[in-house]
């Protein structure tokens, strides 16, 4: 990000016009490790920790459980596929909400506004706060239960020192990923080398028989997959940031490429560690499932996978937190969020605003919350979006084929993960019905209450002027601009 002053003089929502403000605005510093490290980073975060036992739960057996991750990697490499391409015609920062607007016009583009920032991205920051807290918790009562309240407030502790650490500076977001990235990986690679090793010893037991107990039906199958592919999630993450990185017309499909068969294949040797490791039954009885590994076959040594695992989730929350932040300045620079979201501090050039506002949030999730739960709602909702998306790249590539496109993903893999959210939105649905499916979308539709008067109508009353003024003197932010 850099400082740059205004030639421009556009009237703010205060008065004043940003000819008088420095403004704020996000230069192209990305290059393909980073944009690879921000794909990773964030997708390896508590999931590959904590699902594989609701997997196999909802599955029965490994091979099938094993099978829901390969296929979840796949349909997340064909969904990164589909985004490379909106992402190369459509070149804003903001992921769905910006493909969705250009495409389906700002009604939907709002709704996915609205839901994102208030539920999906604080959601996703409190399940791996959640996470990262069960880990850290669980260390010090290595033979019982970790007790909610401890695992509730070092929950709360975590995102708040991320979104303290993210107000505080860009440079210190970015190289605790960067950092991060490399320490989740190699934990990983200390999984999967146990697993060979034990596999080498002739350990393979747990993987006989793997298709013994294999759960079948519309609804478990769903489920699993929202496990499976909560761990995959931020695999559309380099679409938020679009306008920060540097030749994206090249690096963007060549980030995916790279970042997403690189987890996938981390994600399967890992589960084969776990199964070769631990019975289906232990694996199903463990309050975290790597710590169980850990304890099988490293013993007093354990505390290296605990750290790990506090680092993975601690980087993985750091990354969506930085992204989510993206998320908020280009809806409200849109005109769909209150315009204090999209500015940033003038010294510290961070985007302060949003940042407390997702941290808040969050912090309110994880009171009621469990990580399952919060799971199976995030994927809902994003699956629901990532699939109207979708859509749009069809409509683009059937009704524009003339567009200039730097890469043009093949129609039929569009085609399959638009199948795919199809079912991963009706399944859980048909398969367990769960009145939280219907709050989420009643959620949803209750942005029209906000989205007619202040969207359609630009409803804005003189109040929301000087509350905009007083927040801006007192967390000294200004607007930010567009990087074209
Ligand atoms: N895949 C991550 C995990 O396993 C969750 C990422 C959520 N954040 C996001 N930006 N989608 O913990």
């Amino acid at each position: 990000m850099e400082n740059k002053k205004e030639t421009d003089s556009q009237p703010l929502s205060d008065g004043t016009s940003r000819k008088e403000s420095e403004n704020v605005c996000l230069k192209r510093e990305l290059g393909l490790p980073s944009a690879v490290s921000l794909i990773a980073g964030t997708m390896i975060g508590s999931g590959i920790f904590m699902s594989p036992q609701w997997v196999l739960y909802h599955m029965g057996s490994p091979g099938a459980s094993l099978l829901i991750w390969a296929s979840c990697g796949l349909l997340a490499m064909l969904g990164a596929l589909s985004y490379a391409e909106l992402g190369t015609v459509i070149k804003e920062s903001g992921g769905e909400y910006i493909y969705i607007l250009r495409n389906s016009g700002p009604l939907l583009a709002f709704l996915l506004a609205y839901t994102s920032v208030i539920v999906v991205r604080p959601a996703g920051i409190a399940g791996i706060s959640l996470s990262f807290a069960e880990y850290v918790v669980a260390s010090f009562y290595p033979d019982c239960p970790s007790p909610t309240v401890a695992v509730k407030f070092t929950a709360a502790a975590c995102i708040l020192v991320l979104g303290i650490i993210n107000c505080l500076n860009v440079k210190l977001s970015t190289s605790i990923m960067n950092i991060f990235t490399t320490a989740k990986l190699l934990v990983l690679l200390l999984i999967i080398v146990g697993g060979m090793v034990l596999l080498a010893k002739g350990h393979t037991q747990g993987l006989q028989n793997a298709f013994d107990n294999t759960a079948t039906g519309f609804g478990p199958v769903g489920v699993a997959f929202y496990q499976g592919l909560w761990s995959y999630d931020g695999w559309n993450n380099l679409n938020y940031v679009t306008e920060e990185l540097k030749k994206p017309e090249v690096n963007l499909p060549r980030a995916v490429m790279i970042a997403i068969p690189l987890v996938t294949c981390v994600y399967l040797l890992v589960n084969v560690s776990y199964f070769v490791a631990m019975t289906p039954r232990e694996l199903l009885s463990s309050d975290a499932v790597a710590i169980s590994w850990g304890v099988k076959l490293l013993g007093t040594w354990t505390w290296i996978i605990s750290l790990g695992v506090a680092l993975s989730t601690f980087g993985s929350a750091n990354g969506t937190f930085f992204t989510g932040g993206r998320l908020c300045y280009v809806a409200a620079r849109e005109g769909h969020l209150p315009d204090i979201l999209s500015m940033a501090n003038v010294k510290r050039l961070t985007p302060s605003p949003a940042l407390i506002f997702t941290t808040a949030i969050s912090l309110i999730m994880i009171i009621p919350s469990d990580f399952s739960s919060i799971v199976n709602f995030f994927s809902f909702t994003a699956w629901l979006f990532y699939g109207i998306t979708i859509a749009g790249l069809l409509y683009m590539k059937i009704k524009k084929p003339d567009l200039p496109r730097p890469y043009k993903v093949p129609i039929v893999i569009p085609i399959i993960v638009q199948i795919a959210s199809v079912y991963l939105v009706l399944a859980p649905i048909i398969g367990s019905p769960q009145l939280e499916y219907l709050y989420v979308v009643l959620f949803i539709l209750s942005g029209l209450i906000v989205y007619i008067p202040v969207v359609h109508y630009k409803w804005s009353p003189k109040c929301f002027r000087s509350v905009t003024l007083q927040l801006q003197l007192l967390l000294q932010v200004a607007p930010t601009n567009k990087n074209d």
